[in-house]
């Protein structure tokens, strides 16, 4: 898919999403947080659900939490505008409660498909419950921080990389020392994601289109 087609799915498939009903918290929720970032990007970031500000203005992290994603990104030198951010969840558990099983089965198929349509080539898992399920294991990020993984997601191998969840770190130094650390390794771990990404494009089709030019991505 080129960056218009997969910006048109994207949007489609946000549009589908802003009507789910799937689990009971359609009931409670201002609106679907879908995400927001590039169609293109190749940093995909995954939190765990809105909360009261997202839910209010329909965007991911826009509050304290999402303060500090601002400031980390912008030390390895990127923006919003460069990534692509979601969430677990797309719909706010009521008083900000931890996400329960059920929510997260129902909603899981939002999120595959939206690293399906977007192809990251690193997905930054924020906190236990992105790491848990990208990982589809049960080790919690105090143990498994910093630790990138490839794992088979559907026909698609994705490299994964827990970071500790922002939030978390807003309020103890100890914890937002090692995430900006981990954040450091950010742009070599995409530099060699990257790589490897196009080594298996080139063994596969070793003829390529010229990219065009110019190309108007959507921000979500
Ligand atoms: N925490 C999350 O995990 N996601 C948000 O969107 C905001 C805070």
């Amino acid at each position: 898919m080129d960056v218009v087609e997969r910006a048109a799915a994207l949007r489609d498939y946000a549009e589908q999403t802003a009507s789910c009903t799937k689990c009971a918290l359609s009931q409670g929720r201002t609106q679907v947080v879908f995400g927001s970032g590039s169609p293109d990007a190749d940093l995909m970031f995954v939190g765990e659900a809105p909360g009261f500000h997202e839910d209010q203005q329909g965007v991911p992290f826009v509050g304290q939490a999402g303060k500090l994603l601002d400031k980390l990104l912008g030390g390895i030198g990127l923006t919003r505008a460069d990534v692509m951010v979601v969430n677990v969840l797309k719909c706010r558990p009521p008083g900000n409660r931890d996400p329960l099983p059920e929510e997260i089965a129902a909603c899981e198929p939002h999120l595959f498909r939206q690293i399906e349509l977007i192809e990251p080539k690193l997905v930054a898992t924020l906190g236990n419950f992105a790491t848990k399920l990208l990982s589809g294991r049960p080790a919690g990020i105090t143990r498994v921080h910093g630790q990138e993984q490839e794992v088979t997601l559907g026909a698609r191998t994705v490299h994964l990389f827990p970071l500790y969840h922002p939030a978390a770190a807003l309020y103890t130094p100890s914890m937002l020392k090692v995430l900006e650390e981990d954040f450091a390794r950010i742009p070599a771990l995409l530099e060699r994601a990257s790589g490897e990404t196009t080594a298996a494009l080139e063994a596969a089709a070793p003829v390529f289109e010229p990219e065009p030019e110019s190309v108007q991505l959507g921000l979500f």
